[in-house]
């Protein structure tokens, strides 16, 4: 199939465009490198020796996706491009709703033009925000936490309007619980552009001697070992999840939300464990007070997108681990090297 990729030059996006690739899916990329280099693709072509097209541009404008549109006639649209930082989306509200949520509405009405009807949205498990009950599934109620996980939950609700009025559309709505890890090339992996947000790659850029060392935030959480539990999912798993999307848009119609997860949560200190056996790096750490906004647990009931999509996790947490590892020490300064 024809994918356009929106946002394909990011972390997640990379990984896509390779598994894509591999089942002999043509792509583009529309990507404006808020949060990427135009590198990236570079090396996707390199380790593929796949065509990728691609467009510089901005998903809220619909004089270049109109353009696209017509020059390459997607018959999918894979939709990463957004802004996905918890605590920036705080501080400037307005630029994630208009990225966010603008960005999605302009795509469907450029896709709406030319009659391209399926969409795969790029969602996310802080949709469901505080655990009513664990694993969450997909009819967990949904009360986001933050600005952040209140634009993705409104685009799923764009999306899940537009696919109940068009005819023939559908929606397939890939709620990832937190991607770490790398390609095995270590050629492709996670570059945050400057402080890490999240746990995986500043374990990493501790590992690596970039940073003394890491702040563990709450030891007091009522887990097993008192520290946040996540489920991680290896980023090429999750690439995966969306070429079964792609496969599964193309015989069904409607919009459907699937976990995209392992079921497997591992706390903090699991995390650093596998670190340190992968890196052989020691990863000085010190306990911080809990980081607002946090809960204690998130875990994921895959069993839908396996039971229809066919998709299922792969990779242990030693890959995720020894992955991540293998690019950041590969790539100490990411794409920038
Ligand atoms: P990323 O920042 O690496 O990739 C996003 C890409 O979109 C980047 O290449 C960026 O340059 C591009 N982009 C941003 N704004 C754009 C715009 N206005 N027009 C065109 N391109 C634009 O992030 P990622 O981790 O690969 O995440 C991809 C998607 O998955 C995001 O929508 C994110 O919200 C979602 N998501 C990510 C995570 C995570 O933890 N990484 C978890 C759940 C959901
Ligand atoms: C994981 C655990 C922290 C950093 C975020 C977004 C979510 C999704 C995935 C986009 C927690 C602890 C972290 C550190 C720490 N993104 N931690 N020290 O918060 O589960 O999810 O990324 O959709 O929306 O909220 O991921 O990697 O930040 O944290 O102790 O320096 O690691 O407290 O328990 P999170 P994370």
């Amino acid at each position: 199939m024809r994918v356009l990729v929106t946002g394909g030059a990011g972390y997640i996006g990379s990984h896509t465009l390779i598994e894509l690739l591999g089942q002999a899916h043509e792509v583009c990329v529309l990507d404006n490198f808020h949060n990427s280099r135009p590198v990236v693709l570079d090396r996707v072509r390199s380790l593929t020796n796949g065509k990728v097209t691609s467009v510089t541009g901005d998903v809220r404008d619909r004089g270049a996706l109109d353009a696209l549109m017509d020059d390459f006639a997607p018959q999918a649209v894979i939709h990463f491009a957004g802004l996905k930082a918890v605590g920036e989306s705080q501080r400037q509200p307005v630029d994630y709703y208009d990225v966010n949520v603008t960005g999605t509405l302009t795509l469907l009405r450029a896709m709406d033009r030319i009659g391209c009807r399926r969409i795969i949205f790029s969602s996310s498990a802080t949709v469901y925000g505080e655990p009513v009950y664990l694993p969450y599934d997909e009819a967990h109620p949904t009360a986001p936490l933050s600005v952040y996980g209140r634009t993705k939950l409104m685009a799923e609700e764009v999306l899940t309007d537009w696919a109940r009025a068009t005819p023939e559309a559908t929606a397939v709505l890939l709620r990832y619980f937190n991607p770490v890890g790398a390609h095995a090339s270590a050629r492709l992996g996670e570059d945050p552009a400057d402080y890490p947000n999240n746990l995986m790659p500043f374990i990493a850029q501790v590992a690596v001697g970039k940073r003394d060392e890491l702040q563990v935030f709450g030891d007091d959480y009522p887990t097993d070992d008192g520290t946040g539990e996540r489920d991680y999912i290896h980023v090429v798993d999750l690439a995966r999840a969306h070429v079964a999307a792609v496969d599964w848009a193309e015989s069904n119609t409607g919009a459907r939300a699937f976990n995209i997860g392992t079921g497997q949560p591992y706390s903090v200190y699991q995390m650093v464990e596998a670190f340190r056996r992968a890196s052989g790096h020691p990863i000085p750490l010190r306990v911080a007070p809990r980081r607002d906004g946090d809960v204690a647990r998130m875990q994921a009931d895959s069993r839908r997108a396996e039971a229809e999509m066919g998709w299922r996790a792969t990779h242990t947490l030693d890959d995720m681990a020894a992955s991540t590892w293998a690019w950041q020490s590969g790539n100490p300064d990411g794409y920038g090297g």
